[in-house]
């Protein structure tokens, strides 16, 4: 990757928004990918939600999302303060939106009083339930019942590959029922940075100008779209292994008694509940950082790891151990006072 952005970034670059020679192919290859018509480049997947968002809606529409999704709790209100929309958010089950509601509020469409819903948003992988992927079914009658009431379907697939690859069907398949997908470059696919919003030409055209108006028009970007490429040509198979190696990792916490979520069915996140106050997961999230291991405090009273291609399986052991060690520091810190 690092060879190819090097080699990339010596190469003259187009001053134009999709002149790029390597952003082009980039662009190409994910809408192949996804079985799409076009795929535009995003610094960041909160600004591809975001426009996505845009895109498909009009100043005073609802959209409906999971009341625990990354676009409702951790873009900083972006769909109401420049989309325009209002959230309505659902309670969900593990990320899967409660269909009869959805069906009901896009139904209540017809009385004036009413804001019109023109977009679903589903997340998968969902974070907040630790990395679960939905099943494709749920996504398949999201995707029909958006459509039958001419709204839009989109994926906030930050770790759409992750999900692909857990219920062992093609991205593009996973794809087919959304208008738009926004997917991640880096993360479990190991790009610095980097996202794209994956859907139809007409939807990337109106993208284009939409992304251009909140200042997301990288230039150059001949070594981020580099790196991208190589994310996408050869990472994906990557993605099964860190799955293996959260299970393992699961299951050497669990021997040492460490509450570990989700149970099965997960991809490359771990939920680990320290049953710990704020300051207590501060001084964990320290311990285990003195020892190499980086986690991040999630949820009240515990932490998220994400396993990536830079964690070999012989670095688990290592990781249990700078548990082990922290937990131990922290319980007789409490013990003292
Ligand atoms: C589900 C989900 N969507 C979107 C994002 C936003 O990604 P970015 O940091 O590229 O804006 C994240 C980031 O963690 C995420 O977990």
């Amino acid at each position: 990757m690092l060879v190819a952005m090097t080699a990339a970034a010596a190469e003259p670059d187009g001053f134009g928004l999709r002149e790029g020679r390597q952003q082009r192919e980039l662009e190409n290859y994910a809408a192949g990918l996804l079985g799409k018509e076009d795929a535009l480049l995003f610094p960041t997947c909160t600004m591809a939600n975001l426009v996505a968002v845009m895109a498909q809606i009009s100043s005073g529409d609802a959209i409906v999302a999971d009341s625990r999704s990354h676009c409702v709790l951790s873009e900083a209100g972006g769909i109401s303060a420049l989309a325009g929309g209002m959230v309505i958010g659902l309670e969900g089950d593990r990320g899967r939106l409660p269909l009869q509601r959805v069906v009901a509020l896009l139904q209540a469409e017809e009385d004036a009083q009413r804001p019109p819903v023109r977009l679903l948003v589903l997340e998968t992988t969902h974070n907040r339930s630790g990395g679960l992927p939905l099943p494709l079914d749920h996504i398949r009658e999201a995707g029909k019942i958006a459509s039958r009431h001419g709204a839009g379907l989109h994926i906030d697939g930050a770790r759409f590959f992750n999900a692909a690859s857990a219920i062992g069907i093609s991205p593009a398949e996973m794809a087919a029922p959304a208008t738009s997908i926004a997917i991640s470059l880096n993360k479990g696919l190991g790009a610095p940075n980097g996202a794209l919003l994956v859907g139809t030409a007409d939807l990337i055209d109106r993208a284009l100008r939409l992304r251009q108006r909140l200042g997301g028009g990288l230039r150059p970007t001949s070594a981020v779209a580099a790196a991208g490429l190589v994310a996408l040509q050869t990472m994906l198979p990557q993605l099964e292994v860190d799955h293996h190696h959260a299970t393992e990792l699961a299951s050497l916490l669990r021997r040492e008694g460490f509450r570990v979520h989700p149970e099965g069915g997960g991809t490359n996140i771990l939920l680990v509940d320290l049953e710990l106050p704020e300051e207590g997961v501060a001084a964990f999230v320290e311990g285990v950082a003195r020892r190499g291991v980086l986690v991040l405090p999630f949820e009240p009273g515990g932490v998220r790891l994400c396993l990536h291609c830079g964690i070999v399986a012989d670095a688990l052991p290592d990781v249990v151990a700078a548990f082990l060690a922290s937990r131990g520091e922290v319980e007789k810190g409490s013990s003292k006072q």
